[in-house]
């Protein structure tokens, strides 16, 4: 099974420089009073955005009683494999602050709590900007909510994230998540309209989308991640409580994402240095964790797997214990 549908950056990429080209072209093009229709751009981001159903004062618990991760915590990522907890041993490797796992793959089993009673809080990721055909609600995905399949992973599909029939399903995912009793959510792939969608997905969309996510994982006391998708940072940050980045010091974007740190909230930062596992050299390690704009990010080095293997910016290297699959 495929389970690695977390490296797709170098094409993201290249769409998001275009997107910040298109943007600062339209806003020339608008100073310069010419009317630009660029439906195919992915430029239509730019700052004046505004979510189209922020959530209200009323509608959610207090800020206070939500998890707010701190800046620089401590972190590992495991999606590829299901974690594996003895409950006679009172550490984990590594013994970082917070987990980030797979939400389906754990459900189910005693994961969380087991992380939990270790005093870790945990983070359960699911997809929800894509169609995976193996997950246990796959079936009650509307076909004409479908688009394009991924550029790398053929097997998923882009997702009409305004659907109502979709957002049902992801408002069951959460439901999940709260009865596996996450701390947080991180739901993944909002940025398709950088992408060959096939359902000319906007950037607005995928701002209305991860507010309507937010507010349903915050109403149900779960904090929520904004993962990649920088050019709605400014858009969402006020509305989630930390992002979740894959290689922006590869693509040189930390400082996009730095707006996070400066509002006190985390940036789970993830790079895939070549040679990982066995061959990263101290080189590229120095790298990957010293960009300046990615100061205080909460950096992991990873194989693109995201498997069980990490290693951490002060050289120290875990694997941490997972099942037979
Ligand atoms: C971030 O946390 C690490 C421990 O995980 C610590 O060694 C480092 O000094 C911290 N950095 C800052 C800037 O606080
Ligand atoms: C967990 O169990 C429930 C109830 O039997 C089932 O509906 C669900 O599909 C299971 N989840 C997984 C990932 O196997
Ligand atoms: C699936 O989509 C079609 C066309 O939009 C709609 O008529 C139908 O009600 C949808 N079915 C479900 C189960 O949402
Ligand atoms: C996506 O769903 C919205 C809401 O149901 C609908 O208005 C829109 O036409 C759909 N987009 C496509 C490309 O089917």
């Amino acid at each position: 099974m495929d389970k690695s549908p977390y490296a797709r950056r170098d094409s993201r990429k290249q769409r998001y420089i275009i997107g910040v080209c298109v943007v600062v072209g339209l806003a020339l093009a608008l100073g310069l009073g010419i009317g630009l229709g660029n439906k195919h751009s992915g430029g239509d981001s730019g700052s004046t955005a505004s979510p189209t159903s922020a959530p209200t004062a009323s509608s959610l618990p207090s800020p206070a009683s939500l998890w707010q991760p701190a800046v620089n915590v401590s972190w590992q990522i495991v999606l590829a494999q299901t974690l594996n907890i003895d409950s006679k041993d009172p550490t984990i490797k590594p013994d970082v602050d917070v987990f980030d796992i797979d939400m389906f793959t754990h459900q189910n089993t005693s994961v969380v709590d087991d992380l939990h009673r270790l005093g870790k809080k945990v983070i359960c990721y699911f997809s929800a900007g894509s169609y995976e055909p193996y997950r246990p609600d796959s079936h009650l995905f509307n076909k004409s909510d479908l688009g394009h399949p991924l550029q790398d992973w053929p097997d998923e599909i882009w997702l009409n994230i305004s659907s109502p029939s979709v957002r049902d399903i992801m408002v069951a995912r959460i439901d999940i998540a709260h009865d596996m009793g996450c701390d947080a959510i991180d739901p993944d792939n909002l940025d398709g309209y950088q992408q060959d969608n096939g359902l000319d997905l906007t950037s607005l969309e995928s701002i209305d989308y991860i507010t309507f996510l937010a507010e349903k994982a915050n109403a149900k006391r779960m904090s929520a991640g904004l993962k990649n998708a920088g050019d709605i940072v400014t858009n969402v940050l006020s509305l989630v409580q930390f992002s979740v980045n894959e290689e922006c010091v590869k693509y040189t974007e930390c400082s996009v994402f730095s707006s996070f740190i400066k509002a006190g909230k985390p940036v789970f930062h993830i790079e895939y240095p070549e040679g990982a596992p066995s061959d990263v050299t101290t080189q590229a390690s120095r790298k990957l964790c010293s960009t300046p704009g990615a100061a205080k990010f909460s950096t992991v080095l990873k194989t693109k797997s995201l498997n069980n293997w990490v290693e951490y910016c002060n050289g120290e290297i875990a694997m941490t214990d997972v099942t037979a699959s």
